[in-house]
């Protein structure tokens, strides 16, 4: 191969324009709305909070006309086209369903739920409701990530080796039980939604945990072997830095994607022959990146479709049957 594909992403900016409403205003929700405004012609209209000085104060840093001081209020609105669910993961599938019952469109943070149920659940009520419905796994809209889409599609992948290892402070939500805090819906959603995707359907699972210094689980070693015959060996952590790259790997070429491997930056491709190309796009964090899968979704919804054939459903929905068997495994409870 003389040269890698060309990112068949099209440009955000000539997105249709949808009314976005923000529901939650933390840390992404802010990155989120960040990249949108710095990217695309999408409009942050509205947002919603628990509180209305909250939302006040979120509507006045990222300029959107309405602050809303309920949720419910949010997605009562007639002038929001679709809600961005923002809030801590255990609250997702109640988010999702109240946006879902007021008719709106929903993007939802990663992971969509907590559990293959609840995930299940808001599937088929989104069908139901004819809504389009989607899980923000930003990584998959990525100009980087259709270059390896393209390129596996040529390449029979037989490894997965990924991580992801951040440190936080004590403080941090990601350390709070009551918000279904750990590694897994957090960090492992990443590694383990690209072996997933590049190995196809878990054929047997095998996770061990280790426990962060306030007791709860704070690090995963997981081993996935795939129904045709793929291994994956991730590993995710809290309570350290890790280098938080991903290789698959093939009979005839290997890919080394850089870390931080769920954000834009670049890669190597080398083949068994003796090839050896290197992609490189600017290394932005979520502003830079958060933007694409908004887009798309903009697309799609202009085109009446409920759904997206980079991230469907159904693939947030496996995995969070992989989650719930890593966590029966290492005895991680849900709050
Ligand atoms: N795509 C990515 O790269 C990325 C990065 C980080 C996080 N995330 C995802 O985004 C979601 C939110 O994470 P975050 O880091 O933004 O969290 P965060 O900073 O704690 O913000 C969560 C927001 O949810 C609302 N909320 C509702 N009920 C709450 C409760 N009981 N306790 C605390 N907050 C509550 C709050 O907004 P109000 O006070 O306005 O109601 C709060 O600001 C998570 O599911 C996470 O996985 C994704």
């Amino acid at each position: 191969m003389p040269s890698l594909p060309v990112a068949r992403t099209l440009d955000p900016r000539e997105a249709p324009a949808l009314r976005w409403g923000i529901l939650g205003t933390g840390w992404n929700a802010e990155k989120f709305t960040t990249a949108l405004r710095r990217h695309t012609t999408q409009q942050v209209y509205a947002v919603g909070s628990r509180t209305q000085a909250s939302a006040d104060r979120f509507a006045a840093a990222v300029g959107a006309p309405v602050a809303h001081g309920t949720y419910e209020a949010l997605v009562a609105d007639p002038h929001v086209d679709i809600i961005y669910v923002a809030t801590p993961h255990n609250f997702h599938h109640e988010h999702a369903l109240l946006a879902i019952a007021a008719g709106k469109h929903v993007l939802i943070e990663k992971p969509i739920a907590v559990s293959e149920s609840e995930a299940q659940d808001i599937a088929n009520r989104a069908a139901a409701a004819g809504v389009f419905c989607m899980e923000a796994f930003w990584t998959l809209f990525l100009p980087k990530y259709d270059v390896l889409t393209q390129l596996m599609a040529d390449m029979a992948i037989d490894a997965v080796l990924a991580d992801m290892g951040e440190y936080f402070t004590l403080d941090h939500r990601i350390f709070d039980p009551a918000l279904a805090g750990g590694p897994i819906f957090d960090m492992a959603t990443y590694p383990l939604s690209i072996a997933l995707w590049a190995l196809g359907d878990p054929a047997q699972i095998s996770a061990n945990g280790a426990p962060a210094p306030n007791g709860i689980n704070g690090q995963l070693a997981i081993t996935m072997e795939s129904t045709r015959g793929g291994l994956a060996a991730l590993h995710t952590s809290i309570v350290g830095e890790t280098p938080t790259t991903a290789t698959f790997a093939g009979l005839d070429a290997t890919i080394v994607v850089d870390g931080p491997f769920y954000q834009p930056g670049g890669f190597t491709y080398t083949t068994r022959a003796g090839a050896r190309l290197r992609y490189d796009e600017e290394r932005s964090a979520h502003e830079g990146g958060l933007h694409f899968q908004a887009a798309a979704v903009a697309r799609h919804i202009a085109a009446g479709e409920t759904s997206s054939p980079v991230r469907p459903l159904a693939d947030s929905i496996r995995l969070l049957r992989v989650m719930d068997e890593i966590r029966a495994q290492v005895g991680i409870p849900l709050p």
